[in-house]
């Protein structure tokens, strides 16, 4: 570019902050820019003349430094912010983070609201922060984190992306006992916040003590498993008398064994996957970008079970 047209550029994007009053204006500014240098070809750069991602190494110190940017404009005009709000959502977390309202507040080293983007495709609820998530202030951190990970991303999601993790307690249960009813019911109004606002499209829970208290059941997980149920509970639209057509639809609930369980017995993998397909179909069908996302995941399911193979051909039907 020239200086002349850099000039041109910068006044203009001087004329849209000063309109826009964000703070950026610089108006009045002499601008001394200077004309870019002549295109040098790729094959005959030096290391520091290298466009970004090509650099084999640091560029050299002496002489080589390369020159830096004159005109670079700020990013925002150029790609502006995703227009969702996470606000709420990060309001909710910091509450949690301070949260002193059941005695596991005095054990925790933090609290651990959960992780993941606003507007998730699925929730995972798992019991309550173990050793690491308690230092680390995050959920499913620890080793049964690293498989509940590698689940996740088996059927096509990741926490960075598409998956709100959370637990049914924020703080460690000391000793990593399973939680008490008054601390789960003390703790309760957090989750179902968090459902609220994440609005997620399924919620996977992870183990007995969250699909006991997402479906509202004294049931084992080894029954629960293998059938989708719904939150919130129907039982509780009948003792509450609300049925939801003021608040969110009802979600759909898969129970799955919780990662841990998986390391103590390798022989629930397998049903813990078949979990992961019966996910995999039922969202698949409620958000059309994630079945053509996952369709070359879901094929290759497909191969390898008839019964599965099936579903996922009523899929397109
Ligand atoms: N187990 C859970 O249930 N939740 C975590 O965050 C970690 C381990
Ligand atoms: Fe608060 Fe829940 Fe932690 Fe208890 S477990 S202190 S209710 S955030």
């Amino acid at each position: 570019m020239t200086a002349e047209e850099k000039t041109t550029l910068a006044c203009f994007f001087d004329t849209v902050s000063a309109y826009l009053g964000s703070g950026y204006a610089n108006s009045g500014a002499d601008y001394a820019f200077k004309d870019d240098p002549e295109a040098v070809p790729e094959s005959q750069m030096t290391e520091g003349q290298m466009p970004a991602g090509h650099q084999t190494a640091a560029p050299k110190a002496a002489g080589a430094e390369p020159e830096a940017d004159a005109f670079s404009i700020p990013l925002a005009y150029l790609v502006p912010e995703a227009a969702e709000d996470d606000s709420p959502l990060k309001e909710l977390e910091a509450e949690i983070r301070s949260c002193t309202a059941c005695p596991l507040a005095k054990t925790r080293t933090k609290a651990v609201p959960g992780e993941g983007p606003a507007s998730p495709l699925v929730m995972v609820i798992g019991e309550g922060p173990g050793g690491d998530e308690d230092i680390a202030g995050r959920p499913f951190v620890g080793r049964a984190g690293q498989l509940l990970d590698k689940m996740l991303a088996s059927a096509g999601l990741y926490r960075e992306k598409n998956c709100y993790i959370a637990n049914v307690v924020k703080c460690r249960p000391p000793g990593n006992r399973d939680p008490m009813p008054e601390e789960i019911a003390c703790c309760a109004p957090y989750l179902e916040r968090q459902i609220a606002l994440l609005k997620p499209l399924l919620i996977l829970c992870a183990g007995r003590v969250a699909a006991r208290h997402i479906l509202r059941t004294e049931e084992g997980i080894g029954r629960l498993r293998g059938k989708i149920g719904e939150y919130p509970a129907a039982v509780e639209i009948v003792e509450t008398g609300t049925l939801q057509s003021d608040s969110i639809p009802p979600i759909p609930v898969i129970p799955t064994f919780h990662p841990s369980a998986l390391l103590r017995d390798e022989s629930l993998k397998h049903p813990a996957f078949e979990d992961l397909k019966q996910l995999m179909a039922a969202l698949a069908k409620l958000d059309k970008s994630y079945a053509a996302e996952v369709k070359p995941l879901l094929a290759k399911y497909a191969a390898k079970d008839p019964a599965f193979a099936e579903k996922v051909r009523a899929l397109s039907r």
